[in-house]
């Protein structure tokens, strides 16, 4: 693997899944392999998982690691041609050909403005530090993917599937913050090409992106979606159409317990933070059928199947 930025860099998907798997199984079976070698993690926007999730990783293959909070140092210039005349010391020219000498592998989180849909769909910060940098790049969630996420969904669906082609739905809920489109931009993608029967659910004005939704079926009626799920995969977004707005709050699409028995005794995933009570009731985080935290704790091995995979191409 090159690079891992979106599902477009990777070339065997199923293949990498049973990586992951074959990695969570023995961890530490490849600690040689990034010996030597250093990653290093920029993170322009706070993390809890994918910060730790991904040293972890690093860890578990014999890598430095080292993590950069940018929130706390200065401010970086992505503007080619910018006068910085303003409270940005550094471009990104000189400090990406910098964290190259001192990294084999660079991963970066940024996150969408939500106000400029066109550069945050061009994915401005992610594409100058991938022109900028002369060692490969991984993304721990961009302005408009989060595909390590996704990566490790895939993975949990594979873990807890019952039959061989399972129907997982993605349902929008209510949240108090207007949230980035990234994570239900990236499950579109590793849906679409993972063996499941995928439908989408949301109140009207939450469309996703057309270049993201593609052919997958997107039903108004949460009830009607949820029928017959073997996974429900909750998560709210803001909207795409009214960019980055909140259009509603209200509960009536909150997860509960009776719309968990629409379904065909579905398992509940979330990516997390998930604001209980809100997004998801208490009552249906508690219950044996919620896998949030075994999903996060698969963040480690798609995290390390990639850093492997790039490892392998780079030594
Ligand atoms: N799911 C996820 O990316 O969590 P963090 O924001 O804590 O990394």
């Amino acid at each position: 693997m090159k690079q891992f930025t979106s599902i477009y860099d990777v070339s065997n998907l199923e293949q990498l899944v049973r990586e992951a798997r074959a990695l969570k199984a023995n961890p530490v079976q490849y600690e040689w392999l990034g010996k030597g070698k250093t990653l290093v993690l920029l993170f322009l926007n706070p993390s809890f998982r994918t910060r730790l999730s991904t040293q972890k990783a690093a860890q578990n293959l014999g890598m430095n690691c080292i993590v950069l909070d940018m929130a706390q140092g200065w401010q970086l210039e992505f503007e080619d041609g910018a006068v910085m005349n303003t409270d940005k010391a550094e471009h990104i020219k000189e400090a990406a050909a910098v964290l190259s000498q001192y990294a084999d592998i660079i991963g970066i989180r940024t996150f969408p403005s939500l106000i400029d849909k066109e550069k945050d769909y061009a994915d401005f910060v992610l594409h100058q530090l991938v022109k900028y940098a002369t060692v490969p790049i991984i993304s721990l969630e961009s302005a408009i993917r989060h595909p390590l996420q996704s990566l490790a969904d895939v993975m949990t669906i594979e873990e807890y599937k019952t039959v061989k082609r399972p129907k997982v739905v993605l349902s929008w809920a209510p949240h108090v913050r207007a949230l980035p489109q990234a994570v239900p931009n990236s499950f579109l993608e590793f849906m679409q090409a993972a063996p499941v029967d995928f439908v989408i659910t949301h109140p009207e004005g939450y469309e996703l992106a057309p270049e993201f939704v593609k052919h997958t079926p997107v039903e108004y009626n949460q009830q009607k979606a949820f029928e017959g799920a073997d996974f429900i995969y909750a998560k709210n977004w803001s909207s795409y159409t009214q960019y980055g707005s909140i259009l509603r709050q209200d509960e009536a699409w909150m997860i509960t317990n009776e719309k968990m028995a629409w379904t065909n005794h579905a398992k509940l995933m979330h990516c997390l933070p998930v604001r209980r009570n809100v997004v998801v009731a208490d009552e249906v985080l508690d219950s044996p059928n919620a896998i949030v935290v075994e999903q996060a704790n698969n963040r480690t091995f798609a995290a390390q199947a990639v850093l492997k995979q790039i490892l392998e191409r780079v030594m």
